[in-house]
């Protein structure tokens, strides 16, 4: 489990102060993954260097697994920063060194007798299906066996938290899919607290079971993927959930409906065209399954002889969320 607490950052820039992260706090459960996304500039490098101890928050506290990460003192810093395995865009892999190689070197840093590193090492190809592979140089591997050598690596001090940076952002669809397919697998298998910063709504709605959108250096929502997707409003479900663009209507009043869960697949439009003799046109819509929750996001253009207020009001005692489009 993750916990941080009120975390702040700030650093000088000439005169001025930069806060690049101002009263961050959010909890990540053992064996549940949270993405953290947000805009360039945000602060998700900030948050990743304080979490990795890379840097010192200016305030706020850190803790992992009941151990406070802020409080450990600078001698103890690189113990205490084996018990987080980081996964990057890019696998950084050592060009002289096999994938075996590669993946034993943060146990040799630590004076691993030879045996235990063997036997470590096949357990940990063999957990990313890269037994095959394990005396293959990065120049004879893919790009997704390399970011799986980079994860395997990421795994051999036995992290409780594992923390990925755009760990796909430079993969190709299929390769992103099977990356992330492991670290979902992962996380369940080795019951690990995974914290995955990207600006892919669609590695989230893959793998994530929460999520934090963090804009100038502030949380401003948060939650599982089901509450941030239904709350009213809010950017992320959006994002998650985005219509598709450059359907224009005839110039009806259009409404912009959300269905959520049940009423997602109940008859909600042929029950409104019945009881307000309403033509409902469907100009744009998308349905989706996001944690584990049916939503359906729709605009609609409404041509009733009775006022919109009565059906807005009729949609919204049926549990749809609706919005007056513009
Ligand atoms: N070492 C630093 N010195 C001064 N300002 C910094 C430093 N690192 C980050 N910042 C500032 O903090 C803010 C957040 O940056 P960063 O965490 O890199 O954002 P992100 O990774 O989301 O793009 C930015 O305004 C950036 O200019
Ligand atoms: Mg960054």
């Amino acid at each position: 489990m993750i916990t941080v607490t009120n975390l702040r950052k700030t650093y000088r820039q000439g005169e001025r102060t930069v806060t690049a992260l101002d009263d961050v706090t959010l909890s990540v459960p053992k064996g549940s993954i949270h993405g953290i996304v947000g805009h360039s500039g945000a602060g998700k490098s900030t948050l990743v260097r304080c979490l990795t101890l890379l840097d010192r928050p200016t305030s706020g506290a850190v803790v992992i697994d009941g151990r406070e990460l802020t409080a450990v003192r600078d001698s103890e810093v690189r113990t205490a920063r084996r018990r987080i395995g980081m996964v990057f865009q890019h696998a950084n892999l050592m060009d002289s060194r096999t994938a075996a190689q590669n993946v034993a070197h943060p146990l040799e840093l630590v004076k691993t007798p030879k045996t235990d590193v063997n036997r470590k090492v096949a357990e940990l190809l063999s957990l990313v299906g890269l037994t095959e592979f394990a005396d293959a140089y990065p120049s004879q591997l893919s790009g997704g066996q390399k970011q799986r050598v980079g994860i395997a690596r990421a795994l051999a001090s036995d992290p409780d938290v594992l923390l990925c940076d755009e760990p796909t952002s430079a993969l190709d669809p299929a390769t992103t899919e099977d990356i992330l397919t492991l670290i979902r697998s992962l996380t369940h298998t080795l019951n690990l607290t995974v914290l995955v910063i990207t600006h892919e709504m669609h590695v989230v709605k893959r793998i994530c079971d929460s999520v934090s959108l963090l804009e100038r250096g502030r949380i401003i929502e948060h939650g599982p993927l089901r509450e941030v997707v239904s709350q009213r409003g809010g950017s992320l479900g959006r994002s998650l959930m985005p219509l598709p663009a450059g359907t224009v209507g005839e110039g009806l009043p259009e409404l912009e409906l959300l269905l959520v869960g049940d009423t997602a697949s109940a008859p909600v439009l042929s029950e409104l065209t019945r009881r307000f003799d309403a033509n409902v046109n469907v100009i744009a819509g998308t349905v989706e399954t996001l944690g584990g929750s049916r939503f359906g996001r729709l605009r609609v253009e409404v041509d009733s002889p009775r006022p919109l207020s009565e059906i807005t009001a009729y949609l919204e005692g049926a549990g749809v969320h609706v919005e007056v489009a513009a």
